[in-house]
């Protein structure tokens, strides 16, 4: 019975990145990570979602439009300059959609982690899924008017400089008869 493996260790090891390096990620790399969002579980299999990859463009709008609501503009609210932010959009009537999104997005993070890259979860479009500007914009951005985002994480390639905390694990786990 083997109790460790290469995938158990890339769980274990995955860390929130919050400091990238200035340099773009391959088109290959960029493709398996989109990929393994693409293929992770979703309830009834509707597979109605969106992973979009926001360009600089449609990256100052929205980060511009956080700004607006959230009162300025915080280093996560920017990405923290990774080079590559994922989108995870899906039908407002998709009650599991925040489920689905933690699933796709979770796939995306740890194969990141698997081949060297890092990645942070950036949660400002939380609490704007019924603000009437962030609608207007996905609308200019092309996406139809029954879409939100869902979650949003970005990825590149960790800064060595950053030091990242070691973290204890506190969550419970219990067992009941
Ligand atoms: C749903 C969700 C929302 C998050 N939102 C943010 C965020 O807005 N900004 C940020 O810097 N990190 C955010 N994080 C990252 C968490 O802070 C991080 O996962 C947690 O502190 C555990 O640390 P670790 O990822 O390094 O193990 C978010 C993570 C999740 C799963």
């Amino acid at each position: 019975m083997r109790t460790e493996n290469e995938v158990l260790r890339t769980l274990r090891e995955r860390r929130s990145v919050r400091a990238y390096l200035a340099k773009e990620i391959p088109p290959q790399l960029e493709d398996a990570l989109m990929q393994a969002g693409r293929c992770a579980p979703n309830a009834w299999d509707r597979q109605s979602f969106v992973l979009c990859k926001i360009g600089r463009k449609a990256r100052e709008k929205l980060v511009a439009l956080t700004a607006r609501h959230l009162g300025g503009v915080q280093e996560d609210h920017n990405f923290f300059g990774a080079p590559l932010v994922v989108l995870f959009l899906d039908r407002r009537e998709n009650f599991e959609r925040r489920a689905d999104a933690g699933c796709a997005l979770e796939n995306m993070m740890i194969a990141a982690h698997s081949m060297g890259l890092g990645s942070v979860w950036v949660d400002q479009f939380a609490t704007l899924e019924d603000a009437p500007d962030l609608a207007a914009l996905l609308g200019e951005l092309g996406f139809a008017p029954e879409m939100v985002i869902c979650g949003a994480v970005a990825f590149g390639w960790p800064d060595p400089a950053e030091e990242i905390p070691p973290r204890p694990l506190r969550a419970q786990i219990v067992a009941l008869e």
